[in-house]
């Protein structure tokens, strides 16, 4: 017997500028991500979203796909600059519509949407603005998000504010591998920090309008583990959990930062600067839900990697990521470890309580190999298969978990690995016109979802 509940949702995800293409049409405002990727050398190849995979003009194939796959629920995210060119004030109505019809289609065939409100792509007014450093952005943030009930709160029921602050924040303002390229931690820590603002205020307009629907926030969930018993590298590892987990998590479901930590940074950087009123905001905004995305765990050392590994390296001189000799990576050096979804989710369980669980996003990059032109994505099968037998562990345990999407619905554009790296059910043949195709894994999962996890 399988542990899922009844109406436990079978879903699969994607992003706006992973997929839509149409960067500059009908009226469409640029994204930071439009400028940053037009700038020689920030990408992998010179790779963009200014065609991704034309979601935008291949909408009704692409969900004529998801039906007949069985999907449940679709997880994609709005672009700002879609709907507010400006990021505020003027709208453009041929973007609602865009987002209209999808959400209707899906509907059409009996498939719920999740709407995440921020994929990443600020409009580039807004940047220019100072972006996330500025308080404004977050009041503009919360004008978008009132927009998007409006226009959309009576047929959509299931709400993601943020996608993966770690990410977009850590990437944006420390590593500068994404746009504004900034490497400041600081200015890492006030940006943040209105995000949680922004992510509050738009609850709080969500529950003024009397939204009948339930809006949550989506994390990175990635569990740290030492990598030897050394008093060390527990020290290490409880770092990494504190600011790398507690920092995203506690304000969003407890309502406040983790006190030591916030302590140390006004300490250091005097950041995060509150504004009258914040703690308030914070503290009385909590979500409905928490989306997890999953992919890997890290093991963490308190010494310094010999060999430098790909992806995240840690905070120098705090705590570092390593490999783990006795496990499998990905060929992005990602570290294949199933188990750390169970242990990821009860330790969410435990640290916030009964919170609804989605899991929003979890899936393997890889290259996938075509035979007789089929494309045999097996390791991906493999991968999706030993994560559901983590969740159902997870729910057996006691975890409230709702649904599983997995990243990605259709191969997509990497944010910076370009489309080298598949995550998709379905392949986009670029050199034939973004043909799409089913893979082997298409099969599977509609398979999967048919039988309510049974077959797999
Ligand atoms: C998540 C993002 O961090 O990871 C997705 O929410 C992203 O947008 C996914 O595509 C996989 O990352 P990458 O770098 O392999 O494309």
């Amino acid at each position: 017997m399988s542990a899922f509940p009844p109406n436990f949702l079978w879903g699969a995800a994607t992003a706006a500028y992973q997929v839509e293409g149409a960067y500059n049409e009908d009226g469409k405002g640029p994204s930071i991500w439009d400028i940053f990727s037009h700038q020689p050398g920030t990408t992998y190849q010179g790779t963009n979203g200014d065609v991704a995979v034309d979601h935008y003009h291949h909408v009704k194939e692409d969900v004529q796909l998801m039906a007949e796959m069985g999907l449940q629920s679709y997880r994609f995210s709005i672009s700002w600059p879609r709907l507010l060119p400006n990021g505020r004030g003027e709208i453009n109505e041929a973007g609602i519509q865009f987002y209209s019809d999808l959400i209707d289609d899906l509907l059409a065939h009996n498939i719920e949407p999740m709407i995440t409100l921020y994929h990443w792509d600020l409009p580039q007014a807004l940047q220019d603005e100072g972006g996330w450093e500025a308080r404004s952005t977050a009041e503009a943030f919360e004008e978008y998000a009132r927009l998007c009930y409006a226009r959309f709160g009576s047929r959509v029921k299931k709400w993601a504010t943020f996608n993966e602050t770690i990410v977009f924040i850590g990437h944006g303002y420390i590593t500068g591998n994404h746009p504004p390229s900034v490497r400041n931690p600081a200015r890492a820590i006030q940006a943040c920090h209105h995000v949680f603002v922004a992510h509050a205020l738009a609850i709080k307009a969500f529950r003024g309008m009397g939204i009948n629907g339930e809006i949550g926030f989506v994390n990175v969930l990635q569990p740290h583990s030492p990598l030897t018993n050394s008093p060390e590298d527990k020290t290490a590892s409880d770092l990494a959990d504190a600011i790398h987990t507690h920092w995203f998590y506690d304000p969003v479901l407890k309502g406040h930062y983790p006190a030591e930590l916030l302590a140390q940074s006004q300490a250091l950087w005097g950041v995060p600067r509150f504004a009258p009123g914040d703690d308030e905001l914070l503290r009385k905004n909590r979500c409905d839900f928490i989306g997890l995305n999953y992919y890997r765990r890290e093991t963490v050392s308190a010494q310094p990697p010999v060999e430098k590994v790909s992806g995240e390296q840690g905070v120098e001189g705090l705590f570092y990521f390593v490999r783990n000799p006795q496990s499998t990576y990905t060929e992005w050096g990602w570290e294949i470890w199933p188990q750390g979804l169970t242990d990821g989710i009860m330790m969410i369980k435990e640290r916030y309580g009964d919170i609804p669980i989605y899991i929003t996003e979890n899936g393997l990059g890889a290259v996938d190999p075509i035979v007789d032109g089929e494309i045999v994505d097996d390791p991906r099968i493999d991968f999706l298969r030993m994560h559901i037998d983590a969740l159902e562990k997870a729910i057996a345990l006691g975890a409230d978990v709702r649904g599983y999407y997995p990243w990605s619905f259709i191969d997509l554009l990497s944010w910076l690995n370009g489309y080298k790296k598949q995550y998709g059910f379905v392949y986009v043949d670029h050199k034939k016109n973004l043909a799409r195709q089913r893979k082997k894994s298409f099969f599977w999962y509609q398979d999967v979802i048919a039988s309510r996890g049974e077959n797999r």
